[in-house]
């Protein structure tokens, strides 16, 4: 059995719009890299931390990728196994990105391929929901699930949970920017109101499903009129800068549809290929220096297959 591994595991864009909580994609670039070493002496310690601007915590019970690798061990009764972690943060954190997902999917997809992968990616889900919990004080799946699973996926329910690979219609890019602010998860939840009209979550519970076909028919307009948030969005999108500005942007520049990515304050469209992609973050990016506000685009297709082993 080999005793080193490094993986890639994807950034991901949760909610897609109208689906708070339940849908989530992955994406191909950016992503975060774990390399793990099995040692001789038992527990899971972090030996570095790169790129996060000594953000993490290095002590393993407080770092979500060794909690979680902790977890899996003890599932699986190898509390004897000795891991050494090597995390390289390569996007931003805090951005709504799944950045602390992606570190976590990392680590999980390391030791069970180190331990001979007993769990499926399925299985992974539950023990990264943990992270999760231990990053932003609750446990959604929408964006662990993704990155473990790759592509389109939908959390039809939390309890018990249950999972759904969707399929990913060929040629989808997604356009995403990342306003330099500072929007903490927790904060963004707490802008969300608790309570919501009926007429409400009839529009958003018809999208959901409006965006679930879209994406079996591969139809790219249905998925564009089913990309709208009535519960979310107006309040959450007050904390993001120029954000009305970049949705116009983005659809005058030929996007599927636009919305804030995870909880923010990234921002994200769909596109029918790369080269709108590009032009659609071009111009986000134009607007947002007059606004004297720094920010960074990525431009990927969609990721189909989830975390991958990398030399
Ligand atoms: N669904 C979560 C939220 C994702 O919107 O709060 C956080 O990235």
């Amino acid at each position: 059995m080999k005793d080193y591994i490094k993986v890639f595991a994807p950034a991901t864009v949760a909610n897609v719009v109208c689906g708070f909580d339940v849908l989530g994609f992955a994406v191909n670039e950016p992503g975060d890299e774990v390399e793990m070493r099995i040692t001789d002496t038992p527990g899971v310690t972090i030996k570095r931390i790169t790129g996060d601007d000594g953000k993490l915590p290095l002590d393993a019970a407080k770092n979500t990728v060794s909690a979680s690798v902790q977890h899996y061990l003890q599932h699986i009764n190898r509390l004897d196994v000795g891991v050494e972690i090597e995390l390289h943060k390569k996007m931003p954190i805090g951005s709504g990105l799944g950045s602390s997902s992606a570190s976590t999917v990392a680590g999980l997809f390391a030791i069970n391929k180190l331990m001979g992968d007993l769990l499926t990616a399925k299985e992974l889900v539950p023990f990264a929901m943990k992270g999760e919990e231990l990053a932003c004080g609750y446990g959604h799946a929408d964006n662990v699930a993704p990155a473990i699973m790759g592509g389109f996926v939908l959390v039809r329910s939390y309890d018990p949970l249950d999972v759904i690979s969707l399929p990913t219609p060929e040629g989808m890019y997604a356009a995403i920017v990342y306003p330099e602010v500072d929007v903490p998860t927790k904060d963004a939840r707490q802008m969300i109101r608790s309570k919501v009209f009926l007429k409400d979550a009839v529009t958003q519970w018809g999208n959901v499903a409006g965006l679930v076909s879209g994406l079996f028919m591969k139809d790219f307009d249905l998925i564009g009129r089913s990309m709208k948030d009535v519960l979310v969005e107006p309040t959450r999108s007050i904390l993001i800068p120029g954000f009305e500005e970049m949705r116009s942007l983005a659809m005058e520049n030929g996007a599927i549809g636009f919305g804030i990515s995870g909880s923010g304050p990234s921002v994200f469209a769909l596109a029918k290929d790369e080269a709108t992609a590009k032009k659609i973050t071009k111009a986000q990016q134009q607007h947002l220096n007059k606004l004297n506000i720094n920010s960074k685009a990525f431009v990927s297709s969609v990721n189909a297959e989830g975390p991958r082993e990398i030399k």
